[in-house]
């Protein structure tokens, strides 16, 4: 690692894959995770800030401040993943609650306290809905003149899964993710043509689920959870998912991207919450007929160095594994 650690700050919905971002944000030597954000999502807001508590704590994070943020998404109701994330939105494992609290202020509030106290421009890595990012954005517009950069896990070029079209995040809050990409500070989508590919191998899935260290256990139950193939399967593979967009920060060599209009389908109906992205060579004929519209440009993931992600991920979590204690995390 060469220079200073990044300020990073990761707004999550924790979430089985945030939980595996969390564990490799808080480890990873080149990354200064200044504060953690929750947001609705894949589970309920206040389950996603217990789980984020429980998580910090496996990763043996030092005293990083969470907040509590948006209940629901800016228009749409809150709509859970729990057929993906479990009940409780983090595999239903049913470990122990924290003894760590969330500071007293809201998402939005520490959001702008720590960007803009930042030394150095942070970076932002969502990875779940874009409400709290949008409601930030809305409330102190000058948070951007401290940004060096926005990586989101959100978004698909090619196929959805939330609908034939929409990534979860995105489609959960179309208009957040809208304003989003008009932030005006630059932008990197990981979507789902690079997230679903970041799978680690079933050997070292096993592996972390017999480690005797809390926090690769923890790490090797959370990936098995995410095998995509059948339940059930004595020796899973799993994916990173939202870790992979952070990897993107700490090795953005791994990640190959093109500046593309991207746009978000607020329309009603089958498109809405879709990511357009404009891979045409040249403009056609509603450009030429109708003139062209201004888009946001966007640093779109479209692919990924897959090896180099998993090793680096595996690396960083797994560090001095063989110095750490069994006990519970603290
Ligand atoms: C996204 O939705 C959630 O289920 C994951 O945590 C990820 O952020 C994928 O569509
Ligand atoms: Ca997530």
């Amino acid at each position: 690692m060469t220079g200073q650690p990044i300020p990073v700050i990761i707004d999550c919905d924790t979430g089985v894959d945030d939980a595996l971002a969390l564990l490799f944000a808080v480890r990873h030597p080149g990354l200064d995770l200044r504060a953690v954000t929750c947001v609705a999502g894949n589970t309920d807001v206040d389950q996603v800030v217990r789980n984020t508590l429980i998580v910090l704590d496996h990763a043996g994070a030092g005293d990083i401040p969470v907040a509590r943020g948006a209940a629901r998404p800016l228009i749409e109701p809150a709509r859970s993943a729990a057929h993906v994330h479990g009940q409780d939105g983090m595999g239903d494992m049913g470990l122990p609650a924290s003894a760590r609290t969330p500071v007293d202020v809201d998402a939005v509030t520490l959001l702008r306290r720590e960007i803009l106290a930042s030394p150095r421009p942070v970076t932002l890595i969502p990875t779940a809905p874009l409400t709290n990012i949008a409601l930030l954005l809305r409330t102190f517009p000058e948070v951007t003149a401290n940004i060096e950069r926005i990586v989101f896990m959100g978004g698909a070029v090619a196929v959805g899964n939330a609908t034939p079209v929409a990534e979860f995040n995105v489609w959960h809050d179309p208009e957040a993710a809208a304003i989003l990409l008009t932030a005006g500070v630059p932008i990197t989508m990981y979507g789902l043509d690079v997230f679903e590919r970041v799978q680690v191998p079933a050997a070292d899935v096993q592996r972390l689920r017999e480690s005797a260290v809390p926090r690769l256990k923890l790490a090797g139950d959370l990936l098995a959870h995410r095998d995509p193939a059948a339940s059930g399967d004595p020796t899973p593979t799993g994916g990173l998912g939202d870790a992979g967009a952070v990897c993107a920060v700490a090795d953005p060599g791994g990640l190959t991207t093109r500046l593309l209009p991207v746009e978000v389908s607020l329309a009603p109906g089958p498109s809405r919450g879709q990511t357009i992205v404009d891979r045409r060579p040249r403009h056609g004929e509603s450009e030429i007929h109708d003139g062209a519209r201004e888009q946001a440009l966007v640093d779109v993931g479209l692919d990924v160095d897959v090896e180099r992600y998993v090793k680096l991920w595996l690396e960083t979590v797994e560090g001095s594994a063989s110095t750490d204690s069994g006990a519970a995390p603290a």
